[in-house]
């Protein structure tokens, strides 16, 4: 099928690769992705749709007819990148109209959600600005910009972005890498006072088992051994099963682990309340889930978790993890903490070091509060000044990063499977992740990718361990003490 600017076909993006003046070869996509790993995996899938329509990804940004910025609002420092990037773009987009060359600047992502048509207005070289919900559209949106107007999509319609994002996949069968992520859980309905999301992503949706069975098996069948499902909520997961029950995230993983190829699954981010005994048993029974797992906490105060509206206390939170550790003893525990929320005093500020202190975490992410607009936390009178909050933020940091550090040295001299990812730096060497999400450097042929090795670590490094590999068994057994076979029942 062909079709041209001046004909109305919202499925196509106007011309065929290349038949346009002056344009040789196919038409190229460039995604810059910024935020969460579902905005990794959201890129993945906005590539898909527009590989459908016969665009080519490029990551260099002067050859692309469309670029795509899949933007973060976390933050106001996320949020504010998108217009320095969108200032650099604008430069580049003059250039090529000076050689007679088009280009397309979407925004998309929850800055696109949050802010809509205010984007445009601030930044008028953008062309499209689209939401998180709306990605299977991107095809007939670019096609409605291009003919001048500025184009706004911000509609939810989740179950419509899923359906289309794993048809265009089908049609786009490509090797992939050997770790990837997958969407299973969409949108918040915690509403945490400090946070956007529940306003960017819209309400808690989870996606179908089969549907999700069907694209992890398409997954493995393209050469990934590592699926990390995702969602804002992971562990709040309630999809349709075969069976006509709502699964939950524990059933979800004890089904997905009989897939053949898939040896490694992970899952992303957990909010403490949904940790059910499930999910905590598929920690104990499944070879294939990593010993890993990220917990976001945000703080050890009473006072401010109520503010917070975590609706747990610091006690729950203790509970849980020795319920984990119980069913897992070597699992890594992650987790998030926000330094500064309004009202946190020195006290509540010692019970988050004193709680980090009793958990001991493999590795965390820390931030200073960000006031978000919209979102009730910014609102509050007794907001926390900027030299208080950096400095318990670099307190937190110290100690976050000692833990890390001694979790790494305790790697040492041990054997651990790594699954091996992609060349290192050097010549001649591979990078992979240990079972416990570290990065691991080694001496390996490339034929080695995509594989998982047993791997003897040698030394520890700042940012990665190093390893070497080694002949003999893989050391599953030491971090999956009490194998049990699995049946499949549905
Ligand atoms: N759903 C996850 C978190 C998603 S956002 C959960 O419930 O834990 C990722 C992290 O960003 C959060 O865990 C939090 O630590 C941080 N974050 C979110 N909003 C923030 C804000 N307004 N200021 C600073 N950090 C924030
Ligand atoms: Fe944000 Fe809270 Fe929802 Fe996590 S649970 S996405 S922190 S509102
Ligand atoms: Fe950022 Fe949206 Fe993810 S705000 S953290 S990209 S859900």
């Amino acid at each position: 099928m062909t079709s041209r600017p001046h004909m109305k076909d919202p499925e196509r993006l106007t011309d065929e690769p290349g038949d346009k003046a002056g344009q040789a070869g196919p038409r190229k996509v460039f995604v810059r992705t910024y935020g969460c790993q579902m905005n990794v995996y959201d890129s993945e899938r906005m590539t898909d749709v527009l590989a459908k329509e016969g665009y080519e990804a490029t990551d260099t940004v002067e050859d692309a007819d469309v670029v795509l910025l899949n933007t973060c609002h976390i933050r106001e420092k996320a949020a504010e990148k998108v217009y320095s990037e969108l200032g650099r773009i604008r430069k580049v987009k003059d250039e090529r109209a000076r050689s007679g060359k088009q280009t397309m600047i979407g925004v998309a992502g929850c800055v696109a959600q949050a802010e809509g048509a205010e984007i445009s207005r601030r930044a008028p070289v953008v062309d499209l600005v689209v939401g998180p919900q709306s990605y299977h559209q991107l095809p007939g949106l670019l096609n409605k910009a291009k003919n001048g107007e500025t184009v706004v999509e911000t509609e939810f319609d989740i179950d419509a972005k899923f359906d289309h994002l794993s048809q265009a996949a089908d049609a786009n069968p490509v090797r992939r890498p050997p770790a990837a992520f997958l969407t299973v859980q969409e949108g918040c309905d915690k509403f945490c006072t400090f946070c956007v999301v529940p306003y960017t992503r819209g309400a808690e949706v989870s996606r179908p088992v089969q549907q999700i069975v069907a694209e992890a098996t398409r997954m493995a069948a393209a050469g990934v051994r590592e699926v990390t499902l995702l969602g804002q909520n992971v562990n709040a997961y309630h999809g349709d099963g075969p069976d006509g029950r709502t699964w939950g995230l524990g059933r979800l993983l004890r089904h997905l682990s009989e897939i053949d190829g898939l040896d490694r699954l992970r899952y992303t981010t957990s909010h403490p309340r949904d940790m059910d005994d499930e999910l905590i048993e598929a920690h104990r029974d499944l070879k294939s889930l990593m010993p890993y797992l990220h917990l976001p906490v945000q703080s050890g105060s009473d006072n401010i978790l109520k503010a917070m509206n975590r609706r747990h206390t610091r006690d729950d939170y203790f509970r849980l993890i020795d319920r984990i550790r119980q069913a897992a003893p070597g699992i890594a525990l992650s987790g998030d903490f926000i330094v500064g929320f309004p009202g946190e005093t020195d006290a509540d500020f010692e019970d988050t070091m004193d709680l980090v202190r009793r958990v001991g975490y493999g590795s965390a992410f820390s931030f200073k509060y960000s006031p978000r607009p919209g979102t009730p936390g910014a609102n509050l009178a007794d907001q926390v000044p900027e030299e208080v909050k950096s400095a318990r933020l670099a307190e937190l940091q110290a100690l976050l990063s000692a833990q890390q550090r001694a979790f790494n040295d305790s790697r040492l001299g041990m054997v651990c499977d790594v699954l091996l990812e992609k060349a290192g730096r050097q010549p001649g060497q591979l990078v992979g992740k240990s079972p416990w999400l570290q990065a691991v450097q080694l001496d390996a042929p490339k034929e080695l990718i995509g594989t998982i090795q047993a791997v003897e670590i040698v030394k520890i490094g700042s940012n990665s361990l190093f390893g070497r590999l080694t002949d003999g068994q893989d050391s599953a057994e030491s971090y999956a003490p009490d194998l049990k076979e699995v049946a499949f029942d549905a």
